[in-house]
């Protein structure tokens, strides 16, 4: 009986070993800061009704705040799963939200370096892509942000969970955004709307879907979700070359493709149902001009 009580004891302290070491490691990577100074826009946020307008239209159909922050921009439970639980906060001035603190500098680098005013890296937010948003399409939809009535609501703080450490200390999650992205480059100041390849680039890229088409639009399953998920679809002419500019527009519109399948809902059309006749054709442009390219199987 000795060898069992024993071995028992070796199995025990072991884990309490390995339970301490991915607690010590997960929390020095949790708690990992970025010193990024806060840079201002170029161009001071409007306050105009046109200006917001055109934030509250950005906000909603290219970068699609309103999807994770919820529609009124009073926040949202954004995942709920056993390794983690994750907010997207309320961004309004009411009670629990974070409206009246975050200056505008604030928001800015939320956005485009992907880091909270404590210096921790966010997590979720696609700050990869909005890196690239120009100073007035950002000061729009900061306006946008600050003209929102306030919405009381109180969420519960971030938990990353005992699986979701040892995910963490594995290394099998995606690096948070803020450690990719170059946080020394300058955006434009502006970006004006035009139905040119360069400005459908802008569209892919600050709308997400190079996020989950990949830069090179080849499609494969999406970086940072379950295998079983749908797989983003090839976007090059190896997939699509046989569509015209209106198989496009009635798929981001209406969510049907060409042989009247529909498109599942992971894919953001009911956002993108929302873009304008110049944004889409201007995405189509830009379709229309990357190489085909096989779809890579993961
Ligand atoms: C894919 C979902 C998603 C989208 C799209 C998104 N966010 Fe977020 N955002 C989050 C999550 C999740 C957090 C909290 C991350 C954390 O605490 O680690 C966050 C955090 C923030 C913060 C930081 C608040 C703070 O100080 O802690 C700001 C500001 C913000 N988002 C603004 C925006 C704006 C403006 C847009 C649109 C341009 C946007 N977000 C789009 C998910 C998203
Ligand atoms: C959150 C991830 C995500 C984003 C962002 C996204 N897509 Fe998708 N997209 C998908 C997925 C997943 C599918 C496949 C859905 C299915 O299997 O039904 C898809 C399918 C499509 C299809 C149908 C292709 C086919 O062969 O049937 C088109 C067209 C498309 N996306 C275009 C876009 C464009 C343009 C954007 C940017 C404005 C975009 N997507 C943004 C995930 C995304």
């Amino acid at each position: 009986m000795r060898w069992l009580v024993r071995a028992v004891l070796v199995v025990i302290v072991l884990l309490v070993v390995a339970t301490v070491a991915v607690y010590a490691i997960s929390t020095a990577d949790l708690n990992r800061s970025y010193d990024i100074p806060a840079q201002a826009l170029t161009l001071s946020v409007p306050t105009d009704a046109a200006s917001v307008e055109r934030g509250r239209h950005f906000a909603t159909a290219i970068a699609k705040c309103s999807d994770c922050h919820s529609a009124d921009l009073g926040g949202k439970v954004f995942l709920d799963v056993p390794p983690f639980l994750i907010t997207a906060p309320n961004l309004t001035r009411g009670q629990g939200g974070l409206g009246s603190s975050l200056t505008d500098a604030d928001i800015v680098r939320a956005v485009r370096d992907g880091v909270a005013p404590n210096g921790h890296a966010l997590l979720i937010m696609p700050s990869s892509a909005f890196q690239y948003l120009s100073d007035e399409d950002l000061g729009d939809i900061i306006a946008f942000v600050r003209a929102r009535p306030p919405v009381d609501r109180t969420l519960p703080a971030n938990d990353v969970r005992p699986l979701g450490r040892v995910l963490l200390v594995i290394g099998a999650l995606p690096p948070p955004d803020a450690a990719t992205i170059d946080h020394s480059a300058h955006p434009p100041a502006t970006m004006p709307a035009a139905i040119t390849p360069e400005y459908g680039r802008y569209m892919a890229i600050t709308g997400g879907c190079t996020g989950c088409h990949r830069a090179n639009l080849a499609g494969g399953p999406i970086p940072g979700l379950p295998p079983d998920a749908p797989h983003a679809q090839n976007l090059t002419p190896a997939n699509i070359g046989s569509w015209t500019e209106d198989d496009f527009a009635r798929a981001l519109r209406t969510g049907k493709r060409p042989d009247g399948t529909t498109i599942n809902t992971l894919m953001p059309w009911p956002y993108t149902a929302q873009m304008t006749d110049t944004e889409i054709k201007a995405l189509w442009l830009y379709v229309r001009s990357v190489p085909p390219v096989q779809t890579p199987a993961k």
